[in-house]
C-alpha cells in the first residue's frame, strides 16, 4: 500500500517542500495571524481580515492559498475568479458566519427594507450577495462615518463589534445578535485580577469581546492594529484579549516586551480559534500537493457578493466627494 507523504515527512521536509511547490505553482501563501505560528512563519503575507483581502485583491500569482478560515479564503475567491484558490481545511468555519444563515438575513433585510446593510467580513458569500457594504474589525468605523447619519443601517452579524461601532460613531445600528465563541468567552472577573497583577501593563483587545470587556481596554482594534499598538507604544508589557495566535507576530517584532494571554472564563490559560487551528502544516502541505481542496463560488453568486467587498475596499482610501459617490450608488429599499 502506498504511503501518505505526509505522515512520514518532517516538519523540516515538508516546509521545504512547500516552498518547492510554491515556486512551482507561482501560488503565494496567506496566513490570518490567528494560524500555527509555523504556517505564519511560512506564509507570504501575514495580514487581519482587511490586509489580506485587499492582498488577495492585488496579487498576480496563480494560485492563492489561503490558510485562514473559509470566508476568508471564499473572499479571496470573489475577489480572484481566475485563480485557484486554496485552503488547508475546508472545514475552517466561523461562529460568526454561522450565526447569520442567509435565509433569515434576507427576511431581515426584507423587515427593514429602508435599511442599508453593513455586514462584517465574518460571513457567507450569500450573505455578502444581500449587503450593500462589506466591513472588517479594521474598517468599520470608518465605513460607517461615510454613510449619511439620517440613514438607517443594519449591522451584521457581529453584535459586540455593532454595539462598540455605536459607541464610537454615535450612530444608532440595528444590530444582528451573532457573536463570536473565542471573544466572547474572556471573562471580566479574571482580567481585572490579572491587570491587578500587573498594573503597568496596558490591557489591549479586539472588539468582538463583549462590552464590559472592552471598557476596561486601554486600546481596542483588530488584530492588525494591535499588533501594529504593541510596537507604538511605551508601555513595557501588554494583557491581549484576542485569539492567542497573534503573539506569535508581537513576539518576534518587539521581542523585548512582554505579552500576557487574556484568560477566558473556562480555566484555559490563553484564548483559541478551533476554526482557525483545524488548518495545520500537514494539511498546507497536502492541498498544495493535491491542489484541492479549492474554494469555488458559482458565478452569479460571486457578482452578486463582489460588489459589497469592493466598496469595502473602495472606502478604504476614497476621498469624501469619492465616498459619497459609492454610498448613493446603493439601491434601496432593499430587494433580493
Ligand atoms: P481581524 O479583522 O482582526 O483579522 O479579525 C478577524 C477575525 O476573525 C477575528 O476573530
Ligand atoms: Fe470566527 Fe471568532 Fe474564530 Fe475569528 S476568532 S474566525 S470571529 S470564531
Amino acid at each position: 500500500m502506498k504511503q501518505d507523504p505526509d505522515t512520514t515527512m518532517t516538519q523540516a521536509e515538508m516546509v521545504r517542500d512547500i516552498l518547492r511547490m510554491k515556486e512551482e505553482m507561482r501560488a503565494v501563501i496567506l496566513a490570518h495571524y490567528y494560524q500555527d505560528s509555523i504556517i505564519q512563519d511560512i506564509a507570504d503575507i501575514r495580514g487581519d481580515s482587511f490586509e489580506l483581502s485587499r492582498r488577495a485583491r492585488e496579487t498576480d500569482a496563480d494560485v492563492i492559498v489561503f490558510a485562514g478560515v473559509h470566508f476568508m479564503a471564499e473572499t479571496a475567491k470573489i475577489l480572484n475568479p481566475e485563480k485557484t484558490v486554496l485552503i488547508p481545511d475546508m472545514n475552517a468555519g466561523c461562529s460568526l458566519a454561522e450565526s447569520a444563515p442567509a435565509h433569515l438575513f434576507r427576511r431581515f433585510r426584507e423587515q427593514h427594507p429602508d435599511h442599508l446593510a453593513v455586514t462584517y467580513i465574518n460571513c457567507t458569500a450569500e450573505v455578502k450577495a444581500l449587503s450593500d457594504i462589506i466591513c472588517t474589525s479594521s474598517s468599520a468605523e470608518r465605513i460607517l462615518a461615510r454613510i449619511p447619519e439620517d440613514q438607517p443601517v443594519i449591522f451584521a452579524p457581529d453584535k459586540n463589534l455593532g454595539e462598540y461601532a455605536r459607541a464610537k460613531t454615535g450612530r444608532e445600528l440595528l444590530l444582528w445578535q451573532g457573536v463570536c465563541t473565542v471573544h466572547e468567552q474572556f471573562s471580566e472577573r479574571r482580567i481585572s485580577q490579572l491587570r491587578a497583577e500587573h498594573p503597568d501593563a496596558e490591557f489591549i483587545a479586539h472588539p468582538e469581546c463583549e462590552g464590559v470587556v472592552l471598557r476596561q481596554a486601554d486600546f481596542v482594534g483588530s488584530t492588525g492594529a494591535l499588533l501594529a499598538h504593541v510596537q507604538e507604544s511605551a508601555a513595557r508589557a501588554f494583557i491581549v484579549a484576542t485569539e492567542s495566535g497573534i503573539l506569535h507576530q508581537m513576539r518576534s517584532l518587539s521581542p523585548e516586551k512582554e505579552y500576557i494571554p487574556a484568560p477566558p472564563e473556562n480555566g484555559c490559560a490563553c484564548s483559541i480559534c478551533d476554526y482557525m487551528k483545524v488548518n495545520t502544516l500537514e494539511k498546507l502541505h497536502r492541498c498544495m500537493r493535491e491542489r484541492t481542496p479549492a474554494v469555488e463560488v458559482e458565478e452569479d453568486l460571486r457578482r452578486k457578493a463582489l460588489r459589497p467587498i469592493e466598496r469595502m475596499l473602495e472606502l478604504a482610501d476614497a476621498d469624501t466627494e469619492e465616498a459619497k459617490r459609492i454610498v448613493s450608488e446603493i439601491s434601496l429599499p432593499f430587494s433580493a
